[in-house]
């Protein structure tokens, strides 16, 4: 990671509240992310790790707070909106249509990138097919990257689930995202699984310069990837700094250990 420099703030995150009916899903959270880095947002199970990444991306509207990408603030914000600001996700649980192969899904990613609708298309024709034929040069040069050649025209069903992980990966990256938010991209996997998809991550990271905003429960891959980690517990923020900062943070020792509670 030693070539990679750390820019500005990208994306800053201030005071946001989220309440479900009587549920304090997030409390007054406040950080920022910097360009080019991996930041994590790690903590116990409904600390409100995937509500933060829900709102950032346009799904939830917070109650409280804003959210500033690139000096543009933001209260409340659609998905789309959000995309088209070049901020791409993947999800805790996948999203990916595991009836269409894999080649379908990582096009469904470049969607916001076309320019031509079908009526445009059926009048300029030979236009829209060269949009679609640079776009899927684009998907493809992506599953070479991925490693996944060898499924191009495999129903996504059909795939172990650490290549699904991997597609769902593929189908935002073909959004070329500014910033990758990814939700638990390691869960369930086994211990090959997860070192391939640690090194496909720093992979962007590295070679796209893509920020990586990244939930994970494996501290070992946190530890050893992140350069700032946040520590959300019961929705409020009880950490925040360098992998070695926060854990020997007592706040953070106790929450993990469940002495907080
Ligand atoms: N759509 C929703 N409606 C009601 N409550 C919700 C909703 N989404 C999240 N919550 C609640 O908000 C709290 C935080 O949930 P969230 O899913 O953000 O936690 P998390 O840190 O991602 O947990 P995990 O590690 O289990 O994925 C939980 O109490 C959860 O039940
Ligand atoms: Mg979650």
């Amino acid at each position: 990671m030693a070539e990679r420099t750390i820019g500005e703030v990208i994306l800053d995150v201030k005071n946001i509240s989220l309440r479900f009916g009587g549920v304090k899903a997030l409390t007054d959270i406040s950080f920022n992310v910097r360009e080019h880095e991996v930041r994590s947002i790690i903590g116990p199970n409904g600390a409100g790790k995937s509500s933060m990444l829900n709102c950032i991306n346009g799904v939830y509207s917070p109650q409280e707070g804003s959210i500033t990408f690139r000096g543009k603030t933001f209260s409340h914000m659609n998905s789309r909106q959000v995309a088209e600001m070049g901020v791409a996700r993947t999800f805790q649980n996948l999203a990916l249509f595991k009836g269409m192969n894999v080649i379908d899904n990582l096009m469904s990613g470049r969607n916001l990138k076309m320019k031509t609708n079908i009526f445009q298309q059926a009048i300029h024709f030979g236009a829209a097919r060269r949009e679609e034929t640079a776009h899927r040069e684009f998907v493809e040069h992506i599953i070479e990257f991925l490693e996944i050649q060898a499924y191009r025209k495999t129903p996504v069903g059909r795939l172990p689930y650490g290549l699904q992980k991997r597609v769902d990966l593929g189908r935002a990256l073909a959004m070329e995202p500014q910033v990758l938010l990814l939700d638990e991209p390691m869960a369930g996997m086994n211990v090959e699984e997860k070192q391939d998809m640690c090194r496909f991550v720093l992979d962007v990271n590295e070679e796209f310069g893509t920020t990586i905003v990244l939930i994970e429960h494996d501290m070992g891959v946190v530890m050893d990837i992140s350069d700032r980690v946040v520590v959300l517990d019961y929705g409020k923020k009880i950490g925040d700094g360098s992998p070695e900062e926060v854990r020997s943070n007592p706040d953070v020792i106790s929450a993990y250990l469940g002495n907080s509670h």
